[in-house]
């Protein structure tokens, strides 16, 4: 039997699974792991199921142990793998994508909701229960008839498209490249951030983060969106830099941002935290029973092709 090492703890459907198909070394005390335990703990194992994304950069991968044939990352995002180094190594990595499609997306349109119908400032107030209501009290920005730009237009950022259009929004996106009229729903595609931002009164960002995507809304950029635009993150927080957007929140230039994912994470910024106008989450896109089931069945998935020979279904490297 191949041993797995189970970074963080699996909801018990998906670990009596894992536990009947591989001598899994489990983390009964659920902590993040830090580099010396994962590669200490990793030492007499076949493969990692990495839960929680353990960071596995290059000075990492280099010391694990060359038993380690897969790290199978329970995450559509791998940014927390050097896949590079990974590959050279001889480890193959994967990821599980489109069972958190439906979960993240509905996170991506919470965020959009939140902040420009001004969600926590409302729960402050109503916690008081004594608000005063006037024709005026806490006027959001409202969706319909808007122009949604959507940056990155995969599985999630389609999903976040054809609820949007629920909601009576005109999409817009950017890509790497353009999509097929059936992926695209009569979509308008932009082959530059500057053309997309500048239409987009709402921004919902689901990109991966990769070198090409940090710090995409900086100064410069975030000053191509129209003023009083709202921004939603539910990718990963390296896509956003902190001071520029924290200054355009202030300046009334970003109306509110919607987060779910934080550079540093579960550390924020704590200039934000200071903002009424941001409405935040703690990366909770993936965060039902029946996603978090699959995502950990499709971890399994992978790990058990690998194992048996074959090429797994979401090797991304
Ligand atoms: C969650 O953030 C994921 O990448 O699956």
């Amino acid at each position: 039997m191949k041993k797995i090492l189970v970074t963080r703890n699996l909801l018990p459907e998906n670990e009596e699974r894992v536990k009947k198909l591989f001598d899994a070394k489990l983390n009964k005390a659920d902590n993040i792991l830090s580099a010396e335990e994962l590669i200490n703990q990793s030492k007499d194992c076949d493969g990692i199921l990495c839960i929680g994304g353990n960071k596995f950069d290059k000075a990492i991968i280099d010391q694990l142990s060359s038993s380690v044939k897969i790290i199978a990352n329970y995450a559509v995002g791998y940014n927390n793998v050097d896949v590079d180094a990974a590959k050279q190594k001889g480890i193959v990595v994967t990821n599980t994508p489109e069972v958190l499609t439906d979960a993240t997306a509905d996170i991506s349109i919470l965020l959009l909701l939140g902040a420009s119908r001004r969600a926590y400032e409302g729960r402050k107030h109503a916690e008081t229960q004594s608000w005063n209501w006037s024709t005026n009290f806490l006027m959001g920005k409202q969706m319909s008839n808007k122009k949604l730009g959507i940056l990155g237009m995969g599985r999630i950022g389609r999903a976040v498209a054809q609820r949007a259009r629920g909601f009576g929004m005109e999409i817009h996106y950017h890509n790497r490249s353009k999509l097929s009229p059936d992926l695209e729903l009569g979509a308008t595609y932009h082959d530059n951030i500057k053309s997309l931002f500048s239409q987009s009164d709402f921004l919902s960002i689901n990109c991966p983060a990769t070198a090409e995507t940090t710090n995409l809304l900086n100064e410069e950029t975030i000053n191509f969106l129209p003023d009083k635009a709202v921004v939603a993150n539910a990718a990963r927080g390296d896509i956003i830099d902190d001071a520029a957007m924290i200054k355009a929140m202030k300046s009334g230039k970003i109306f509110a941002l919607g987060l779910d994912v934080y550079n540093g994470e579960p550390k924020i910024n704590e200039e934000y935290l200071q903002l009424d106008n941001l409405f935040l989450l703690p990366h909770l896109g993936s965060s039902t029973k029946r996603t978090r089931i699959d995502m950990g069945d499709r971890a399994i998935d992978n790990l058990e092709t690998f194992f048996s020979g074959k090429t797994p279904l979401d090797k991304v490297n």
